[in-house]
């Protein structure tokens, strides 16, 4: 009785990861390809600006997927909010940042990229998928 229980339970679980390929909790390759892409959109796009030594609004965006800088980093423009808040890309500044909606969370300042066109819908999009996944690095 007690093997059949672990027989079937092992057969889930073979089961369960051939299912998804993956272990549960850790990202899969999708994941991480993602992540990858994150962190080109902020190089193209937003490092001219958010690196060191003068980083805009203390924001340094060179390798801050694969450092984890932004997750469950408070916001400078707003009380109470998360610049990423991993697993809720609707309660993240950085989101609201790119989408123009920051103003109606109550933070301040301009939408992101500050210097020209938004990003487009697909490429916020990359980050907000992102931002689901839990910001893997
Ligand atoms: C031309 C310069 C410039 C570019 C390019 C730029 N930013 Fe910014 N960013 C700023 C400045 C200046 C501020 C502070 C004032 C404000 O919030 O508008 C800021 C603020 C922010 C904030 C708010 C930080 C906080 O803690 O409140 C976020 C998030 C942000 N930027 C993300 C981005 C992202 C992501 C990109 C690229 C898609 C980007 N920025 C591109 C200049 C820039």
């Amino acid at each position: 009785m007690r093997s059949l229980l672990f027989v079937s339970l092992l057969a889930v679980g073979v089961a369960g990861c051939a299912g998804s390929g993956q272990h549960p909790g850790e990202p899969d390759a999708g994941d991480e390809a993602v992540a990858a892409r994150v962190q080109v959109l902020f190089d193209d796009q937003c490092t001219s600006c958010h690196s060191e030594p003068e980083a805009a609004a203390r924001l340094d965006l060179e390798a801050a997927v694969t450092t984890g800088s932004l997750v469950d980093r408070p916001a400078r423009g707003v009380e109470g909010r998360m610049l990423v808040a991993p697993g809720r890309p609707e309660s993240s500044y950085l989101i609201d940042k790119l989408q123009g909606t920051h103003l109606e969370v109550g933070g301040r300042g301009a939408r992101m990229p500050r210097r020209a066109d938004a990003l487009s819908d697909a490429d916020v999009e990359t980050i907000r998928r992102w931002i689901a996944a839990g910001a893997p690095r």
